[in-house]
């Protein structure tokens, strides 16, 4: 991963391959950002305009390149789209910053645009330790990529190849210096180290989600999660197939029942000494979902070993939450299974006994999600945490209402859901509430069960986040995050989002840890 560094050095002096700054989109024109006055002086303070003639406005995602002003020892000037000038409420206050997530998107689009490049210095707008933390967030998670298949990598499942480098022979920007930082202060350096702990974690995840099923088992997860754990201070547990069947897990072994790689239930405790709040995150982990015996169509299966992204980003933030001490309780479980149709799979018809008792008629085996879910869930809630919160890319629906960027929120608890929806959005995570209409629920009515998995088509989204609600404890708070929409990136590259595995939801977890450490939790 890139290393970040804070530096006050002045931009003419630094020696790198690259000197970042930001332009905004003002009322006529591109306008250079703070942090960059050095760079527009030496260009006799024409820098706005030396911009607007290459074509620059400002806007967001918009990256120029520039040859840097004489006298620089670095060669090359990268400009950086902002968005539009802020404004204080009142529109017309002058000191007004950039907000957090406009300067990560244009940080992360610098990265990626510094693909093979040693050393850049950053000089964007910096006014605190919060635009210090955003900027090396973005450059973390802009700077990404995935090589581990590409180029004869020797060491695939470690997900990185040797020598660093990418498939395509670049290496990502190996050096990030984030101008303005004072390397002294506790405030500045402990923002960016909080950015270097999440990012890790996070892009992570991302190397978990775009590991190819026929190696990320889940198996081969629930040991990829035990060696972590082992690092990192944090409690594992796994429940095997042969475990699962003792335990009476009868929905996660139902749907791992197709697959010769055998399902397995993780357990990550974390704890700290002085903790008085407990907080439980339960991530849908289908290595590979294949739909089953309702086995997906072609066009529909693609991009299926996403479906354990939910698992990845609990994953992650157990550890980030360990590796930032956070004074919480948190445990993380994974539901890891995969998808299968074969001899020995679920059929549509059949009535699995879930761990909470609860019988359930499985209608389509491609509804698998909740399934495994519902029995994660239920053992979460046999601690009685303060509250669970699932993450899982539950369904199609969600992403026909809202699209391949937002994740929907359901919660059991009004306030507990504008609490999870604000904290998505304070991190730069775009998500949206969404209901849980009783009215949905007898959809689920079965005539020889006591819930089927399958409900009314219209709603499909809510329906699953209903029967997830039958199977968490009576008196506890819970959220379901259906991240099935920005989990995978099937598009090009924007902002710090990589084509494939985001990581998406890892930041709202991480956030939600330490709004309770705080004892902010709603
Ligand atoms: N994993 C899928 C949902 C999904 C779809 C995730 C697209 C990411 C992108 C889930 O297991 C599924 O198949 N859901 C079904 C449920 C239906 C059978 C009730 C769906 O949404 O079609
Ligand atoms: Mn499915
Ligand atoms: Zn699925």
């Amino acid at each position: 991963m890139t290393a970040l560094t804070l530096s006050t050095a002045a931009a003419p002096g630094l020696r790198a391959d690259a000197i970042v700054i930001g332009v905004a989109k003002g009322a006529q024109g591109p306008v250079v950002a703070p942090g960059a006055e050095a760079v527009d002086k030496a260009y006799d303070g024409k820098l706005a305009g030396i911009l607007e003639t290459l074509g620059a406005s400002g806007a967001e995602g918009e990256l120029t390149k520039l040859p840097a002003p004489a006298g620089f020892k670095a060669p090359l000037v990268v400009a950086v789209g902002l968005g539009a000038v802020p404004d204080g409420p009142d529109g017309t206050d002058a000191d007004a910053g950039y907000d957090a997530e406009a300067l990560r998107k244009a940080a992360g689009v610098a990265a990626r645009a510094l693909t093979g490049t040693r050393k850049a210095a950053f000089a964007l707008p910096v006014d605190g330790p919060g635009a210090i933390g955003a900027i090396g967030e973005g450059v973390l998670l802009g700077a990404y990529s995935f090589d581990a298949y590409k180029g004869g990598a020797q060491d695939a499942g470690n997900a990185k190849a040797k020598n660093g480098k990418a498939g395509n022979g670049k290496a990502p920007l190996a050096e990030a210096a984030v101008l303005g930082g004072k390397p002294r202060d506790a405030a500045h350096k402990g923002a960016l180290a909080r950015a270097v702990a999440v990012c890790e974690e996070l892009n992570r995840a991302r190397d978990l989600i775009n590991m190819p099923p026929n190696d990320l088992t889940p198996a081969a997860f629930a040991g990829i999660a035990q060696t972590a754990a082992k690092e990192h201070g944090i409690k594992v547990q796994v429940l095997d197939d042969k475990a699962l069947a003792k335990g009476g897990y009868g929905g996660i072994l139902g749907v791992g029942g197709g697959s010769a790689a055998t399902p397995r239930l993780v357990k990550l405790s974390y704890r700290h000494p002085k903790a008085d709040k407990h907080l439980a995150f339960v991530g849908k982990g289908i290595t590979y979902d294949s739909g089953g015996i309702s086995l997906k169509p072609a066009g529909h299966n693609e991009t299926m070993k996403c479906d354990m992204s939910g698992a990845a980003a609990v994953f992650a933030a157990v550890v980030a939450a360990a590796r930032l001490g956070l004074e919480v309780n948190v445990t993380g479980w994974l539901a890891l299974a995969e998808n299968m149709p074969s001899g020995t799979a679920v059929r549509p018809g059949d009535v699995l006994r879930m761990y909470s008792g609860k019988t359930v008629e499985v209608l389509n085996t491609d509804a698998e999600g909740r399934l495994v879910l519902a029995d994660a869930l239920w053992a979460a809630s046999q601690e009685t945490p303060d509250a669970i919160v699932d993450v899982a890319t539950l369904t199609g629906a969600m992403m026909l209402a809202l699209g391949s960027r937002t994740f929907g929120v359901m919660a059991n608890d009004d306030a507990f859901r504008t609490t999870v929806y604000e904290a998505a959005e304070e991190v730069g995570e775009p998500a949206w509430p969404m209901p849980l209409p009783e009215h949905l629920r007898k959809g689920m009515d079965s005539p020889v069960a006591d819930i089927a998995n399958m409900g009314e088509r219209m709603g499909g989204g809510l329906v699953a986040g209903l029967f997830l609600r039958e199977f968490v404890g009576e008196g506890i708070t819970w959220a379901h995050l259906d991240i099935a929409g920005p989990a995978f990136n099937e598009g090009g590259p924007f902002g710090y989002t990589p084509k494939g595995g985001t990581g998406t939801a890892v930041r709202t977890l991480v956030r939600l840890a330490e709004l309770t450490a705080a004892g902010d939790l709603g």
